[in-house]
């Protein structure tokens, strides 16, 4: 299942000005996908198919381009990044254990998907990040959390939520309902 709610909206002319500045060759495949990746997070279907069908970059070059390099994504991504180091000290330290509860806590159950259905967080797994020495550990955007348990991961990332005032996955009803029962306490009061 794809997070479908989540697809960015891909103005041609954007995407135009990109391969003017940039080029047509196949040489250009790569920072037009930098150019369209900076600009919305990952790499849109209907921003490729506008590369294809303007530049002489064709299709199975640009999905190869796209495909080889990690630093490149096919999926949208969420409002924050978290990347689990699976570096070997981490993996070996469990970073296994970190994805599992925060795909839990995430409500990221298929395993194709690494993004909540909200669109809060992205889990990605990242090579040794060079604090070794900290493992397992995880980065919140610039934020490092260091030598995790797997409850640690989830309390971290409860932090964070609170700290930049997202709302996890299944808090949105929760908050609803807190908000409708104060309403009606209000009303109580009132009547
Ligand atoms: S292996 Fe995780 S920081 Fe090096």
């Amino acid at each position: 299942m794809s997070n479908q709610s989540l697809e960015a909206t891909v103005e041609p002319a954007d995407v135009q000005s990109w391969i003017d500045a940039i080029g047509r060759e196949p040489s250009a495949a790569v920072p037009l996908l930098q150019a369209i990746q900076g600009a919305y997070g990952y790499l849109p279907r209907k921003a490729m198919d506008l590369v294809i069908a303007n530049t002489d970059v064709n299709a199975s070059q640009l999905y190869g381009v796209a495909t080889f390099y990690a630093q490149f994504r096919l999926k949208p991504v969420g409002r924050h990044l978290i990347k689990v180091c699976h570096g070997t000290a981490c993996h070996v330290l469990g970073a296994d254990r970190l994805n599992t509860s925060l795909n839990h806590i995430l409500g990221i159950t298929d395993e194709e998907e690494d993004t909540a259905a909200n669109g809060s967080y992205t889990v990605e797994d990242v090579a040794c990040i060079g604090c070794c020495s900290l493992a397992p550990v995880m980065l919140i955007g610039e934020e490092a959390f260091p030598n995790l348990s797997g409850a640690d991961a989830q309390r971290s990332l409860k932090k964070h939520a609170r700290k930049v005032k997202e709302v996890l996955p299944g808090h949105e009803e929760m908050q609803n309902e807190a908000k409708a029962k104060k309403a009606a306490k209000v009303q109580e009061v009132r009547a």
